[in-house]
């Protein structure tokens, strides 16, 4: 498959913090969940579990816990994984590679849908970690990566890469990838 418009929706992607009150579909929900489990995971052991809120009491208590994360949005998606499924410790440790593969998925399928997102971090924060963990109330071995908020956007940003030519090597580490 040769599409331009993966390419354009990668540079579309932005943190939108504004959104408006209009509240996101079920359709749509769908939609990005899909694409959330469309996404490559170590041993293919899919982890990935999703909290999805429009409960705005719950979206409010979910905001005051979040010290860098008090966005208002009409709808959250918490990225959390299921530890319990691994039988190999070394599997485990790609959880949070696994979840966020799912959640870049998540961020470029709503850019699709004309859809704003903020990836808002938890895990490795242990602070904010254990208050989602309370709040959510869930159980042992459960962990969060992050909360999505998702909404309409109230604000533009233009697309753009943050490409740095000096910031690629050719053959060894230190070597311009550029003359
Ligand atoms: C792991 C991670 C944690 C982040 N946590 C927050 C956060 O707590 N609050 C926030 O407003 N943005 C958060 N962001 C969004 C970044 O600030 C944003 O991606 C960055 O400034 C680049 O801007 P862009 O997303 O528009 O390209 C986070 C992004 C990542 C990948």
């Amino acid at each position: 498959m040769k599409n331009e418009a993966i390419i354009d929706a990668i540079y579309a992607r932005r943190s939108i913090r504004k959104f408006t009150d209009e509240a996101v579909s079920d359709e749509h929900i769908d939609i990005l969940l899909k694409a959330a489990m469309a996404a490559p995971s170590a041993t293919n052991a899919q982890p990935w579990r999703f909290v999805v809120t429009r409960d705005p009491k719950r979206l409010a208590a979910i905001r005051k816990e979040m010290p860098a994360g008090k966005i208002n949005a009409p709808l959250a998606i918490l990225v959390c994984a299921d530890l319990t499924i691994f039988k190999r410790p070394i599997t485990e440790r790609f959880w949070t590679q696994d979840c966020s593969a799912a959640t870049q998925n998540i961020l470029l399928a709503a850019v699709g849908l004309g859809l704003g997102t903020v990836w808002c971090g938890v895990h490795p924060v242990p602070l904010i970690e254990k208050r989602m963990e309370k709040l959510l109330d869930l159980p042992a071995n459960v962990k969060v990566l992050n909360v999505i908020y998702i909404g309409h956007p109230a604000e533009e940003k233009e697309a753009r890469t943050q490409y740095d030519a000096n910031k690629v090597f050719k053959d060894r580490y230190g070597e311009p990838w550029q003359d």
